[in-house]
């Protein structure tokens, strides 16, 4: 392969040129040395695009970034809000850390799995719902709470939960 070629085929070239404008956005906010503080901004816009982060997506951003491509695996494995597998179409993820199992998290996780036939971590059959559990969304107060897609609900109780369910896909 001549170097041409080579250049031509790095993994950062799998990201559009809508996501990699989308990203220089946000490497434009730091020094010029310091790409790979972009990373989290830039995980979430290729998961926003792909719906996931599959290994040749997270390669393709540590290319972008010039970072090794186990510095973008930890940053990716360590945060729950990305998805390293294929998702339904909404993601429902309660979070069960301290106040909000204090609150009553473990009842609220029983009735989702029991409404929705599935346990944390999987996806209804039809491809509607993932169901996460997650850690601290720094939202304790209103514990117990649940994220679902971009928005936040507090205090739930299994009614509620129920009307979430329901407005979904409306
Ligand atoms: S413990 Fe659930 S939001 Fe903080």
């Amino acid at each position: 392969m001549t170097a041409n070629a080579a250049a031509q085929n790095r993994p950062g070239d799998r990201l559009s040129s809508a996501i990699r404008a989308e990203i220089d956005q946000w490497i434009a906010k730091y020094p010029l040395d310091r790409k790979s503080s972009a990373v989290m901004a830039a995980l979430r816009i290729v998961q926003e695009h792909h719906g996931w982060l599959s290994t040749e997506l997270m390669d393709a951003v540590a290319d972008y970034l010039d970072m090794p491509p186990i510095a973008v695996y930890e940053v990716a494995t360590f945060y729950s809000m990305y998805d390293r597998e294929p998702v339904g179409r909404h993601k429902v993820c309660v979070c069960t850390n301290i106040s909000c199992l204090l609150n009553g998290s473990d009842h609220i996780v029983e009735h989702l799995e029991r409404k929705l036939g599935i346990k944390l971590g999987e996806t209804t059959a039809d491809g509607k719902i993932t169901l996460k559990e997650v850690e601290c969304l720094g939202a304790c107060a209103g514990a117990p709470m649940v994220q679902v897609d971009k928005a936040y609900y507090e205090h739930l109780t299994p009614a509620k939960v129920d009307e979430i369910l329901k407005d979904l896909d409306k």
